[in-house]
């Protein structure tokens, strides 16, 4: 947090506008709205709560199917069973981790004949990287099926020079604590359509009516931000651009000191756009390399140094088991090799440099052994 984010939350707290309404609220989304490329923003208590929020208002609903990719974090999955639908699993391209465009278009081309088309589908943008859309909204056109882009993680993305956020129907973002910038919680939904975000307003306001007195004709939930936090979320968007250099720069500061290494390769950037590197990602063959990647973890957490295992796929979940999967050994490998590094925006290069020396160190020990 910086003197900016101060200020806006003191300004805040100081005009008694202590609500999920307000004017620091109409100011995030309309400055949000700009940053990822001029389109309508509503302001939401969560990023999940987004995710519902948008497959309500594409009537999602009982009975429904959505299809998705396995490789994400299960607020994606679990915003699909809240109204009722089931979640199919699609696997990732090894070339970004993201949703397979092939596999997706061959399961969409196989239900069409089947007459079992999917309700919606929903694309993530995983570790700050979009997936792939030409050839994924060139699928979805063509069976009328229409896209949620979820975009938590990716907020500052680009493909093919296009903002995140750009590329469903409906796109979300999250401000959870761990994001590139943060409201400590809290999230935005995003549509190139007034009406769409003027519903998702009006859902996440308890869908109450135009009427004086308390009317509902249908059921809402409580889902707007603060505004106190959107004080604070329009103070982090002015560091978006410094945010996504520093975890860029940590990206490169790994890529030369680990990248040459064998058996470890690197989240690969796709060609076709700018990753934000919101975390730094990795798989590691231990065969290859000499150590495995919870040896590294546990290296890294005996010196009071967090990493993270990458998501573990959803079809892989004790709770989702019963769901169908498209493929799935592109995103179980990444699983089972792969490492989140610290990738905080703070970092300095002697915090780098630390962290690089334990992943040398653990391995030469383990070489050794
Ligand atoms: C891919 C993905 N989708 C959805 C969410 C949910 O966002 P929130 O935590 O703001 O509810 C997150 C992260 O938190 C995420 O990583």
């Amino acid at each position: 947090m910086g003197e900016k984010e101060r200020e806006l939350l003191l300004d805040s707290f100081d005009s008694n506008w202590i609500a999920p309404l307000g004017p620091h609220v109409d100011a995030f989304e309309r400055e949000f709205g700009k940053k990822v490329g001029g389109l309508h923003a509503t302001a939401l208590s969560s990023g999940t709560a987004g995710l519902h929020l948008a497959l309500m208002i594409l009537g999602v609903s009982r009975g429904d199917e959505v299809l998705l990719p396995t490789l994400t974090f299960a607020a994606t999955a679990n915003a699909v069973t809240y109204v009722g639908a089931a979640p199919v699993f699609i696997d990732s391209d090894r070339r970004s981790w993201n949703m397979d465009p092939g596999l997706l278009s061959g399961e969409l081309a196989d239900r069409s004949r089947r007459g079992k088309l999917p309700k919606a589908v929903i694309v993530v943008d995983l570790y700050g990287q979009c997936a792939d859309y030409d050839p994924i909204l060139e699928a979805c056109a063509r069976y009328g099926v229409p896209v949620i882009e979820d975009a938590a993680e990716a907020l500052g993305a680009t493909y093919k020079g296009v903002q995140a956020g750009n590329f469903g129907r409906v796109a979300v973002f999250s401000f959870n604590g761990n994001k590139i910038i943060t409201t400590s919680g809290g999230g935005m939904l995003v549509s190139k359509d007034a009406s769409a975000v003027s519903k998702a307003r009006f859902l996440a306001s308890q869908a109450r009516d135009p009427a004086t007195h308390y009317e509902h004709s249908e059921i809402g939930h409580n889902y707007r931000m603060s505004n106190l936090l959107a004080a604070v979320g329009r103070g982090q968007l002015t560091h978006l651009e410094d945010r996504i250099a520093r975890r860029r720069g940590n990206f490169e500061f790994y890529r030369k000191a680990l990248g040459e290494l064998p058996g470890v390769e690197f989240m690969p950037e796709a060609p076709y756009g700018r990753c934000t590197r919101w975390l730094t990602c990795l798989t590691i063959d231990p065969g290859a390399f000499g150590a495995t990647r919870e040896d590294v973890r546990l290296a890294l957490e005996a010196e009071d140094i967090e990493s993270r295992p990458v998501w573990k796929p959803m079809h892989l979940q004790p709770v989702f088991r019963d769901c169908r999967v498209v493929g799935g050994t592109v995103s179980t490998e990444v699983f089972r090799g792969g490492l989140c590094l610290p990738s905080g925006s703070s970092l300095t290069e002697g915090d780098l440099d630390r962290i690089v020396s334990i992943i040398l160190k653990e391995r030469g020990v383990r070489s050794r052994a």
